[in-house]
This record gives C-alpha cells, structure tokens and sequence, in this order.
C-alpha cells in the first residue's frame, strides 16, 4: 500500500485524485482549506476503513503545515500530490491587480515550495519517491499561442521552473519530481472552459504516476500523457 499526500482534496481535482487513490486501496493524508472537509470527502474517508485521513490545511499558512508534517511522525510518502491551487480572473496588462498577483503567486508557487522543503525526507525515505506537481500548459512559454492570462501564466511558469530545480537537487536522494497538466478539466477553476471530464483527468494523472520513474524526472507531461514543452 503506497502514501499520498494530497492537497486541496476538497473539492475539484484533489477530491477526485483522493477518491480514485482510495478506491485502489492506497493510504491517503487529504488536506482540505475548510475548518470542516466537505460532504465528498467525509464520505470517502468514512468508507476507507481508516486508510483516508483527512487534515485541515491551508496551505499559505505556514505554522499549519509545519505542524501537519511534524504530526505525520516521519511517515514516509511515496506521492505527493501537490495540487492545491488558485486562478486569477483575466486583466489586461494595464489592469493587474497587485495584491491578487502576489496571492496566486504565494498559492501556487511559494506554498509548493514550502511543502517541498517539509516533506522531502519523508518523500525521499519512502518506497515510490514521487513528487507530482499540478502545472499547467498556462505556464509553457513554447505552447502559448494566444497570450492574456497573465497573473496565472507567471504563477504556473514560476512553478514549473522551481519544480525543474526541485527535479534536480533531489534526485541525487531518489526522488522523482514532474509536473502534469490535467487538461481543461470540469472543476469550479476551469467553469464553462473545462472540455475534460474530471474522472478521465485524473485517471490519466495517474497512470503517470503510476509509472513514474527516473525517465520523468522534470518532465511536464499532459495528463494524457504526452510531453508539453516548457
Ligand atoms: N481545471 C483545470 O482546467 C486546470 C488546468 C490546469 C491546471 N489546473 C491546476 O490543477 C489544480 C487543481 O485545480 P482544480 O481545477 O481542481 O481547481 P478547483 O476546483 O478550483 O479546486 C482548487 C482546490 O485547491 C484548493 N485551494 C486553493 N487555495 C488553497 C489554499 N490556500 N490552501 C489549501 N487549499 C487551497 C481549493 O480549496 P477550497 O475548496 O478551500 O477553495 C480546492 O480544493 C490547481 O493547481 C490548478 O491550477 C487546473
């Protein structure tokens, strides 16, 4: 039985990576924002048989965290799913709004490479070594065609870059760090856009990890997948 840590498993993609996680018989630590997890993932960790267990965590809070890693005790993770994230309404580029830039920025990128430097032990004593990161085409300079989406593009290209650097200073420990695009997927994020259903994003995420290994350290992969370039 593998451990994953999954966060923002609320609701949207990380509920659906922890229902699909529980359904093959894996250990879960889900974090959830809220006080109180949601209907959906109360009922998957009351159906797992104590394998699920849910933690409240927001990840922006860096006292919260550092206490949910100490109570993990050294429980080594074979995958973590680091999926939490935010998106930032369109703005033309006379019209960012600072204080949401550096919001997006501090979620998606800054508490990612907090949780990093918290659990790289615990991911690198454990059996898998998987680091998963939800990136996104959003964030490849090679794949951007059609410009705008500013706020969010820089968070997702800034991620990717760190995850790059992540990919290389751990594998000397075995670790092996990649970034998956799920694709427009139907959650709350992606609203009328989201062609992709939810289910099939992220069993493809999946399969990914499944098979990850030291072929795809810092890769960027589709969640069907294919390589994305940077
Ligand atoms: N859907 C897409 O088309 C798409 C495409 C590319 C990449 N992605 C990426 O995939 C990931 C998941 O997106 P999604 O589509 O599932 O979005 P979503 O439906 O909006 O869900 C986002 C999840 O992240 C959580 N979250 C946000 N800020 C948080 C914080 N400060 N602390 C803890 N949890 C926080 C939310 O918790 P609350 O319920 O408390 O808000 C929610 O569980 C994100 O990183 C996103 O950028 C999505």
């Amino acid at each position: 039985m593998a451990t994953i840590l999954i966060t923002g498993a609320n609701r949207g993609l990380g509920l659906e990576f922890a229902r699909q996680y529980a359904a093959k018989g894996e250990r879960i630590i889900a974090t959830h924002r809220p006080a109180d997890p949601g209907p959906e993932l109360a009922a998957i960790a009351a159906g797992s048989d104590g394998r699920v267990s849910l933690h409240q965590l927001d990840v922006n809070d860096a006292v919260r965290a550092e206490e949910l890693v100490v109570s993990l005790n050294g429980l080594p993770i074979d995958v973590f799913v680091c999926n939490a994230g935010i998106n930032s309404p369109p703005a033309t580029i006379d019209a960012i709004d600072e204080a949401g830039f550096l919001k997006v920025m501090q979620t998606n990128v800054m508490a990612p490479m907090r949780l990093v430097g918290l659990l790289a032990d615990q991911v690198a004593a454990s059996d898998r070594k998987v680091m998963a990161f939800l990136g996104s085409r959003m964030g490849s300079i090679g794949d951007n065609a059609r410009g705008g989406g500013y706020v969010y593009r820089a968070s997702k290209a800034a991620l990717h870059a760190v995850v790059k650097s992540i990919s290389i200073d751990l594998a000397p420990r075995g670790v092996v760090a990649l970034l998956m695009h799920p694709g427009a997927a139907k959650t709350a994020m992606a609203g009328a856009r989201g062609t992709v259903e939810v289910a099939d994003s992220v069993a493809g995420m999946i399969a990914i990890l499944d098979g990850a290994g030291a072929k795809d350290n810092g890769k960027l992969y589709n969640y069907t997948g294919e390589e994305i370039p940077w």
